[in-house]
């Protein structure tokens, strides 16, 4: 068990209030400080902001150690100061530090001893310097900076922050690393103390890695599609060599979050602003885009025009256990089937998109959603859309098309239940040769 501290937190999203609850778990005195107040009021009444996995139990489990604020002030006698503020892209694709410059103005003026200040937020390298430049300026000195990235990953956030894979600290003095190293006492897992500079790169080259791994799959799986290989079949068997191992090889219809995209971008941006080209981040970025719309030139090969057509996205959140939307790929599939001329018809259990997804008409069911369509196609791998292939779901539809753009049904099995079935990276079937279905009448004039 770690000696407790008073910890700070600046941020009450998902790194920040998931950051307060497992430090508070960890037996630390917590306070969260974010600038929505209607943010601030859900917390004090006991509600958590967004849907994540196990984080309402912690915080109710905690609620004696944990506090919410909207006033820095309050946050005076911290021990520690974590930095959990968003940093999402700018229109050059540069990360944007507006939030966390406007955190440090925030930065209250402890009166006893030492403080550490910790970047957990993803910032570009060299953000540590300039933090630490400004804290000098303000006559901080006696403020310690730390970088101390953060690799969870919604859905199962709390669960990541109590089981990492390693805790990355990056520090200019080794006393300000040693204090957040302690703060971590109670859980299990290799500490990597390291230079600041280095410990920002270490996140955005391990997201970029992940990024190449899914944008290769999903290569491989277009290539697949050409030959007639099964990717998943693929992704097994190279999966299983040691020194690649199984992760990340899913393919799908792109990657997309808060962070994937903007890190990537931001990881290229950094690259080119001091002059060097990432020629592989790049390619992993545009294969990404491109995967996104061949969902449409599926559709298409299937239905011909889309115009009029009716489409059911079936899930809208962009992974399962999370009803964070930002940068999903609904959204880049609703606009391209609206932009066609398509009718969106949309579901998820958690995810609500509103004015995200203007033109697109939420239903609270499968079968709603589904009823009348030419096509369903699986946009997020959650597990209520495992018995799609259903009696109720075929009968529903005006066409019997899945596009599952997660892998995630059985092909012979949706196929058997009388589906023309089209995963990625996985032979396909044609309505011609659906076991009993004639080939559907065109309903809709282009
Ligand atoms: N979401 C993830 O899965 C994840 C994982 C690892 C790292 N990160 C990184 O962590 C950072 C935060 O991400 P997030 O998803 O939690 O963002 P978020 O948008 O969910 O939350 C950020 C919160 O900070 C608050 N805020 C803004 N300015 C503030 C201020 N001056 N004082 C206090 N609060 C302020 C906002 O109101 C918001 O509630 C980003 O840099 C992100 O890249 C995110």
């Amino acid at each position: 068990m770690a000696q407790s501290r008073k910890i700070g937190v600046f941020g009450a999203g998902w790194v920040g209030l998931v950051t307060g609850a497992c430090f508070a778990e960890l037996g630390h005195e917590v306070i969260v400080r974010d600038v929505m107040p209607d943010r601030i009021d859900a917390l004090r009444a006991g509600q958590a902001p967004f849907h994540e996995a196990d984080l309402p139990e912690v915080l109710e489990r905690n609620r004696d150690r944990i506090r919410y604020t909207l006033d820095a002030d309050e946050l005076a006698d911290a021990d520690v100061l974590f930095i959990c503020v968003q940093t999402p892209p700018t229109y050059s694709g540069d990360a944007d530090l507006s939030f966390v410059w406007s955190a440090l103005d925030d930065l209250p003026r402890g009166e006893s001893g030492r403080q550490v200040l910790v970047m957990k937020s993803t910032v570009p390298v060299g953000t540590g310097e300039k933090v630490r430049a400004a804290l000098d300026g303000r006559g901080l000195t006696n403020v310690g900076y730390v970088s101390n990235p953060e690799f969870l990953a919604e859905g199962h956030a709390v669960h990541d922050f109590l089981n990492p894979d390693r805790i990355v600290i990056g520090a200019f003095a080794d006393e300000d690393g040693a204090a957040v190293e302690a703060l971590y006492g109670g859980i299990e897992a290799p500490v990597l103390r390291t230079d600041v500079a280095s410990a920002e790169m270490i996140k955005l080259a391990a997201n970029a890695f992940l990024m190449t791994r899914i944008s290769f799959i999903n290569e491989i799986a277009n290539v697949c599609e050409a030959v007639g290989a099964d990717v998943v079949e693929v992704a097994k068997g190279v999966g299983l060599d040691h020194r690649l191992g199984p992760h990340f090889l899913r393919a799908g219809i792109g990657y997309g979050g808060s962070c994937f995209p903007k890190d990537s971008l931001a990881l290229k941006q950094l690259a080119s602003n001091s002059g060097y080209h990432f020629h592989l981040l790049s390619a992993v970025i545009e294969v990404n885009e491109l995967q996104k719309r061949r969902v449409v030139q599926k559709l298409q090969k299937h239905l011909g025009k889309l115009r009029g057509k009716k489409i059911a996205l079936l899930g809208l959140a962009f992974k399962a256990g999370t009803d964070d939307m930002r940068e999903a790929p609904s959204l880049v599939l609703a606009s391209r089937l609206l932009a066609e001329g398509a009718e969106v018809r949309a579901w998820d259990p958690v995810a609500r998109p509103g004015d995200l997804m203007k033109g697109a008409v939420l239903y609270d069911s499968v079968l709603e959603a589904v009823e009348g369509a030419d096509a369903a196609v699986i946009v997020t791998e959650w597990d209520e859309l495992r018995g799609l292939a259903s009696k109720d779901v075929r009968d529903a539809m005006a066409r019997p098309l899945i596009l599952d753009g997660r892998n995630l049904l059985d092909p012979a099995e949706t196929r058997a239940a009388g589906f023309a079935y089209e995963g990625i990276g996985r032979p396909s079937s044609p309505f011609e040769a659906l076991p009993e279905t004639a080939e559907p009448e065109t309903r809709v004039q282009n």
